[in-house]
């Protein structure tokens, strides 16, 4: 079964072509980042006008580069949800125009779980029962599979995702948008134990709050610029030397993985899964594989780089497993967006 995805939920606009739920034909990502860059994060306006300009596109790119036309096409899978709402639309509205006319079946995929996905592009799959671990620049999530599209949320963040507090931090250190890779490359040269961060406290333990821990980086580097509570934190980029922005990156990048790991863990001795996923943009973190590969002794499986961050062939694989599990095609005269769908009761 051959399936089209389709995933506009943030600034990427992606399609892709996946066989049998596994087999990645082709990948397509045009990311509007370097336009929002300017802005320090992303301008929902911009990114819905730059979906219109690119989504078909970057369709034809991906039927080209798998050698697909569209007689070979099965179905098309759709992100309709979490994500803004002109991007969502943008991919919707295209998706339900293409199944109409194309006479294809169509899928509605949730972005979140769709990131889980991404550990099933390959021949290796992960077993179930699966524990995910969900994180990235909009979510942060404790999840246990059963099975396909059986599963139950175990915790999630109060607050900022993870992936929000490393570009929120790499934004009070003056580094570019988005911030994760650069705290990455930052806190390579810097002390992991220069400062120690709180970690929040949660009711459920396998809740998460990052919020307390961004402040506690603001504080921290106020003071080391010599100033108090009242500094703008733009002014703290060019109040800072490179040595305390790098401890501040390694330090910070550290108890913010460790906070993940460690519900990560706790979940999996006491649910015994048979497989781990790690999954979602802040998947792509070197220092986070590290910490996984000397912590962690249950198969793990982690999304290579590419299908890490937001992409259409986890959403295709998604739509293939519905397809294959004989869940029914959406109605595409009535699939919609839904900017706020949620994992929290699913099916
Ligand atoms: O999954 P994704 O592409 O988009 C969302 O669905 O949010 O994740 C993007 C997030 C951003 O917050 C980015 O800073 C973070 O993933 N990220 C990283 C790294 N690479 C990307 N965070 C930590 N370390 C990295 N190396
Ligand atoms: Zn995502």
């Amino acid at each position: 079964m051959v399936i089209l995805g389709i995933e506009t939920s943030c600034d990427e606009t992606a399609a892709a072509i996946v066989e049998n739920g596994q087999k990645v034909l082709s990948n397509v990502v045009a990311s509007s980042v370097d336009l929002h860059a300017a802005y320090g994060g992303v301008v929902p306006e911009i990114a819905a006008r730059s979906h219109i300009e690119s989504i078909i596109p970057v369709i034809q790119e991906a039927l080209k580069d798998a050698k697909t036309d569209w007689n070979q096409i099965d179905a098309i899978g759709v992100t309709y949800g979490p994500g803004l709402l002109g991007s969502l639309l943008i991919g919707v509205m295209t998706a339900n125009t293409l199944a109409i006319a194309k006479e294809k079946p169509l899928y509605g995929v949730n972005h979140v779980e769709a990131h889980v996905y991404g550990a099933f592009l390959g021949s290796d799959q992960p077993a179930f029962p699966l524990l995910a671990l969900i994180i990235s620049g909009g979510h942060t999530q404790l999840v246990l599979f059963k099975n396909h599209f059986d599963y139950q949320v175990l915790g999630q963040t109060g607050d900022d995702a993870i992936g929000e507090a490393f570009d929120k931090v790499a934004k009070m250190l003056g580094l570019p948008y988005p911030g994760g890779p650069a705290i990455s490359e930052l806190a390579k040269k810097g002390d992991q134990n220069a400062f120690s961060f709180p970690t929040a406290k949660m009711q459920n333990p396998y809740d998460f709050s990052f919020s307390g821990l961004k402040t506690a980086v603001l504080r921290t580097a106020q003071q080391l610029a010599g100033k108090d509570y009242t500094l703008p934190s733009t002014d703290l980029p060019g109040l800072l030397n490179n040595r305390q922005k790098a401890d501040i990156a390694a330090s910070f990048q550290e108890c913010a993985l460790k906070t993940v790991v460690n519900g990560f863990n706790k979940a999996a001795a006491q649910y015994s899964p048979a497989s781990l996923v790690v999954a979602g943009g802040v998947a792509a973190s070197p220092r986070l594989r590290e910490m996984l590969a000397s912590e962690v002794s249950l198969p793990l499986f982690i999304p290579d780089f590419s299908f890490c961050t937001d992409n259409a062939a986890m959403v295709a694989s998604n739509a293939y497993y519905q397809a294959s599990l004989g869940r029914p095609p959406a109605d595409p005269y009535k699939l919609e967006a839904d900017p706020s769908l949620s994992m929290l009761s699913p099916y």
